[in-house]
């Protein structure tokens, strides 16, 4: 463990009476100053792992650090972590000011140094000269500022969001995207943030935790699991994706649309069942000739950047592309890509079977 983790999960397991288990043998590390996201479909998960963090709920088996410690009974006051709720959880009898002073009140701070801290909190969200305003006379966007002021006045050392971009139009989300990546990177807290929305997570994060049915399918950089997506689920969840079915031949060589192409993938059986997954973007459109595969065109669509080309090769394999050139529907056309395209899964590979395999590979 480095010294810069500040929270860690080992094996932790999460059961509610005898249901099966919402989170399942999950372990990872957060890094302190850092934005990571949690990311899945609903039901996954993520806001378990965000109550756990915060104290709200313990454990079923395996431990939960803080700064070193194992924190797995200590109280949510206790914890120097504060959480912005889906709904933001303000209260309406109070303004501006009294909703992001209350936690400061509850500690009995004197009210001059509430006044200094309420007001800085209120400057970094952009809402100076707002604290007389009544709750029900914001706006949500502006709610939503009031709710990261009144966790950041706290200056904890983490701050959990549990999508709350998700009441939000999408132009407003886009904006506060950019406005909590900026605050994040000022404050230099760490934050962790919940979303179901695969585009906002790339976005917006230093690192990324896919998860899928209580257990971290992928952990990392947005570019790492955009790129080599380690099975199924992640390369169906993040972006559009060909996915199609092949063999691996032997290292650095795999099969599929009944033809044997480079690629850069090792340490799997000779003749093995694997999927393959190339991103639309990475397939050019050629002459038949000088195409890896040959495809005929079955429909096109103006995307305002580019064109989305749906396409079938011989096999039956549906190859959608992206491409700035213009396909004719129903000609035959060529599909290059370059070996780096190619990223070859292993059927429901977990992450830890991934780096085992490579490690043995390696070693
Ligand atoms: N108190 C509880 N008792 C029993 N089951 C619960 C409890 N809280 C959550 N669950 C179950 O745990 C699973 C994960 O829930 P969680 O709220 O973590 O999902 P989520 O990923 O946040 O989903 P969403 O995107 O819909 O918010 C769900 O199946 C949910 O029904
Ligand atoms: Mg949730």
């Amino acid at each position: 463990m480095s010294d810069n983790t500040i929270i860690r999960f080992e094996q932790v397991t999460k059961q509610y009476d005898q249901d099966p288990a919402v989170l399942d043998n999950v372990s990872f590390e957060i890094e302190r100053g850092k934005f990571y996201t949690l990311l899945g479909p609903s039901g996954c998960g993520k806001t378990t792992i965000l109550r756990l963090i915060a104290g709200f709920t313990e454990p079923s088996a395996g431990d939960i650090y803080l700064n070193g410690n194992i924190v797995n009974h200590v109280p949510a006051n206790k914890r120097q972590v504060n959480t912005v709720f889906q709904d933001y959880a303000l209260f309406p009898h109070l303004n501006v000011f009294e909703n992001v002073a209350f936690g400061l009140r509850i500690k009995k701070l004197k009210n001059a140094e509430i006044k200094t801290k309420v007001q800085e909190a209120l400057r970094f969200v952009n809402l100076s000269g707002y604290e007389e305003r009544e709750i029900n006379e914001m706006s949500g966007g502006q709610r939503q500022r009031v709710a990261i002021a009144r966790a950041i006045v706290n200056e904890p050392e983490v701050i959990l969001l549990d999508e709350p971009l998700s009441a939000l139009d999408l132009k407003l989300r886009t904006e506060m995207q950019y406005e909590l990546r900026e605050l994040q990177r000022r404050l230099g807290i760490t934050f962790i943030f919940v979303t179901h929305d695969q585009e906002e997570a790339l976005a917006m994060s230093d690192e990324i935790f896919v998860i899928n049915k209580g257990r971290i399918q992928q952990s990392g950089t947005p570019t790492d699991i955009y790129d080599e997506p380690i099975n199924r689920f992640v390369a169906d969840f993040i972006g559009e994706s060909n996915i199609v079915e092949g063999k691996m031949i032997e290292d650095f060589k795999v099969e599929f649309a009944n033809k044997q192409f480079e690629c850069v993938d090792k340490g799997l059986h000779s003749n093995e069942p694997v999927e393959i997954v190339i991103r639309p973007e990475d397939l050019e459109i050629t002459r038949p000739e000088n195409g890896k595969l040959q495809v005929r065109v079955d429909s096109q669509l103006f995307r305002g950047v580019h064109y989305e080309i749906c396409c079938y090769d011989q096999s039956g394999n549906e190859w959608l592309v992206h491409s700035t050139k213009k396909a004719e529907v129903n000609s035959e056309i060529g599909l290059d890509f370059e070996p780096e395209a190619i990223h070859v899964m292993r059927f429901g590979e977990t992450e830890e079977e991934f780096d085992k395999r490579l490690e043995a590979y390696n070693g």
